[in-house]
């Protein structure tokens, strides 16, 4: 493989559109140009010149048009939700394993920011007849991502529901307390889920004991993006996330021991949960 493949075909894209979603999340759109594939779940290394290269979920794919949802935590963040329309970012991949989206009866769960990768699976998965209840969780209302468009979607095969901590909108309580409820009385052939870890530990409880099918798109700290640096790596299998995940299935996690116990900082130190 060339490098400039491996490294993801690095480009240099302008913004042509920023869309606030909520107080600290703002969606980018820009136009990237090329026979570019991107599957729900993926990602791409986004630099943000003079601060850092970071990596971002794809959360709209409609080419030559791509989407990043971005909520600001630290430096990059913090820049790249005060660009405007014109200003330049750097783009490289699509990277990592999709999520497979051969399932009928499917609920979706999204924790904070992390619905941006569940938005592109949810749209893939009713244009390709699944029937989809999503729910949206987050620790107040004005944090929901993306919660007026999927509630004007009103498509015959999604239902949304709502959770968040305080109880400003839906039930007041974790994302993993709604799902409970829900699971009492309905049957899903798969979940999907993205968000804090812990979060994601909890469903995947909740869909062992139901031998309901899992999967769930994993953050780990990411240098290279492309299997080159093996800062990603998960214990004790060596799975890499930018290369093997970000998506996992249930069995998968099952054999790592660091999910929801520990991650790894930039050194390679580990930090718990
Ligand atoms: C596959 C993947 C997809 C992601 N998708 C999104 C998304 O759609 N929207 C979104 O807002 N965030 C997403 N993130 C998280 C995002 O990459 C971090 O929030 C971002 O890197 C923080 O950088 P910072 O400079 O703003 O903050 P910093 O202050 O530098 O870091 C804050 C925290 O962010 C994490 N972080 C920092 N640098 C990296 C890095 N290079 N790789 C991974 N984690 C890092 C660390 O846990 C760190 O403690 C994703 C992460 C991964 C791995
Ligand atoms: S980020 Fe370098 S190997 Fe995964």
């Amino acid at each position: 493989m060339k490098m400039d493949e491996l490294l993801g075909n690095p480009v240099s894209v302008q913004i042509s559109k920023v869309i606030t979603e909520t107080p600290r999340s703002k969606t980018l759109q820009f136009s990237l140009d090329g026979p570019i594939e991107s599957q729900p779940g993926q990602f791409v290394m986004v630099w943000v010149p003079n601060v850092d290269e970071i990596p971002m979920s794809i959360s709209s794919w409609n080419p030559p048009e791509m989407g990043i949802t971005v909520q600001s935590i630290g430096d990059a963040t913090q820049v790249l939700v005060s660009m405007s329309k014109g200003d330049w970012i750097g783009i490289r991949g699509p990277f990592g394993n999709p999520f497979s989206t051969n399932s009928k009866k499917t609920l979706v769960v999204g924790g904070g920011v992390g619905i941006a990768p569940l938005r592109p699976l949810v749209y893939n998965l009713l244009d390709g007849g699944s029937e989809v209840t999503l729910v949206l969780a987050a620790k107040t209302e004005n944090e929901l991502i993306y919660l007026e468009e999927f509630e004007n979607l009103k498509h015959s095969n999604l239902k949304v529901e709502i959770a968040t901590d305080d109880g400003s909108l839906g039930l007041k309580g974790f994302a993993t307390d709604a799902v409970s409820i829900i699971l009492d009385g309905n049957d899903f052939d798969r979940m999907y889920t993205c968000g804090p870890e812990l979060m994601m530990v909890g469903l995947y409880d909740l869909a062992k004991k139901r031998k309901i099918g899992f999967q769930a798109s994993l953050e780990r700290f990411m240098k290279c993006g492309c299997s080159i640096c093996g800062t990603c790596a998960m214990d004790p299998t060596g799975q890499l996330v930018c290369a093997d995940g970000p998506v996992f299935t249930g069995e998968q996690l099952a054999k790592l021991t660091d999910f929801g116990k520990y991650l790894r900082d930039a050194v390679g130190m580990k930090k718990m949960y």
